[in-house]
Parts: C-alpha cells; structure tokens; sequence
C-alpha cells in the first residue's frame, strides 16, 4: 500500500475512534480503494495487525483462520441488509474484522464465537481501543454453546460433525425468530428449514429460515 493510501486510513481510524466516521460515508470510504488493496487498507483503518498463529489441536473439522474479504461484507451488509436494531454473529469470528466492519456500517450490535483464545483477546482488544462497546467476543465451540442472534455469519469456519451440531443449534433459534444466516464459500445443503436467496457476490449465500 502506498504511504498515501496508508495516511488515508490512519486520518479515517482517528474518525472512528472519534465516532463520526460510520455508515454510508464509510462505504463511499472503501469503495474509493483500489478493490486489491481494500483488504488490506481496512486492516489499516481498524488497526488489526498480522495473526497470530493458529493454536494446536483445534478440533476435528475446524478451519484455521483466515479473514473474509472485505467485499463480501459489503455484500451482506447491502443484501441482507443488516438494520441497527440487529444482532449479527459471526461464528468462528477470528480478529473479529467482520463483525467491526458490520457495525460500524450498519449500527447493528454484534457476536463472535471463536474456540482460538489468542484470537478473541486480540478482537476484544482492537474493540476496546476503537472505543465499540456494542461488540462483544465469546471464547468457546460454537457447536457447544447457545447462539442468539437475527443474522449469523459463516466463513467456512468448520465442516463435517462440527457444522451438523452448530446448523442444530441454529434451528433452536429459528424456532423462535427468524433468522437469516449468510454463508461464504460454504453450502448448506439438505437443511430444511432454511431457503437459499441469491446474493450480489459468486461466494456469499444468504438463507432465510422458514416460519414453523
Ligand atoms: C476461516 S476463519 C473465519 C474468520 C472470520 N469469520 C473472518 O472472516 O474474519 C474460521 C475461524 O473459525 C474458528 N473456528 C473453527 N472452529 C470453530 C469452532 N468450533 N467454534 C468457534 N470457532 C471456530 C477458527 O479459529 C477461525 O478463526
């Protein structure tokens, strides 16, 4: 990135941090970035550093990390579309860059599950020091903790088994409201409940749960 790109996204963090940059005037923000250096430019912005390496011996069908690209949470955001009074949880939620981004773009309140500790104490961390308490980040298995939300993010975070249990729990949440669960880079096939929708990004799929 060049040093002025790079001064671009340290004058917009101080607008963040500060609370006035948000929104619609943020998008504009992102859209002006050349689209190869967004990801990178967002990393910038929100001050998310390099990850640390994986723990060792995550369960069986767990995916390390690795952030979703910044476009397909602009997709979401606009497809869903996320509202202020939502509640967005991204399971497997890494340095938490979805989630931040989310809200600062839609004022929606938000989750992270993620099972990796070092991880949820950087995402905790970076929201401190932006000064956003409506993010919040739970150390655990998704597939073993009670999920609540109206919108739930996957970036294929896990499969086989692990995927099963977590789909399980959703539908306990679907029992009560309805919920839209968007998926990257992942399919969720032969779930009844759910009805896929088209979305403006090849990667993303959102599903919509089916009343009863
Ligand atoms: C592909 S990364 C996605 C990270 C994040 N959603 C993003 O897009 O920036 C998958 C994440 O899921 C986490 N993960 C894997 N299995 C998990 C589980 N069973 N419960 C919670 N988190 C899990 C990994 O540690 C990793 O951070």
């Amino acid at each position: 990135m060049d040093d002025a790109l790079r001064e671009r996204a340290r004058k917009a963090r101080a607008e963040v941090e500060s609370g006035t940059l948000r929104g619609e005037r943020l998008i504009d923000l992102l859209h002006d970035v050349p689209a190869l250096e967004r990801d990178a430019w967002t990393d910038e912005l929100l001050g998310i550093d390099a990850p640390p390496p994986d723990v060792a011996g995550l369960p069986r069908g767990a995916v390390p990390y690795l952030p979703c690209a910044v476009d397909e949470v602009l997709a979401m955001v606009r497809d869903v579309p996320i509202r202020p009074k939502d509640r967005l949880v991204d399971l497997g939620s890494g340095l938490g860059r979805v989630l931040i981004l989310a809200h600062l773009l839609t004022g929606a309140s938000a989750c992270g599950v993620e099972i990796q500790e070092p991880l949820v104490r950087r995402a905790r961390a970076r929201c401190e020091a932006l000064d956003l308490d409506r993010i919040e980040f739970v150390e655990a298995n998704a597939a073993e903790v009670d999920l609540d939300g109206t919108v739930f993010f996957l970036y294929a975070p896990f499969n086989g088994h692990l995927l099963s249990r977590v789909v399980a729990r959703l539908e306990h949440v679907a029992r009560r409201r309805s919920i839209v669960v968007c998926a990257v880079d992942l399919e969720l096939r032969n779930v009844p409940w759910l009805s896929a929708r088209k979305a403006s990004s090849v990667s993303l799929t959102i599903y919509d749960s089916r009343a009863g």
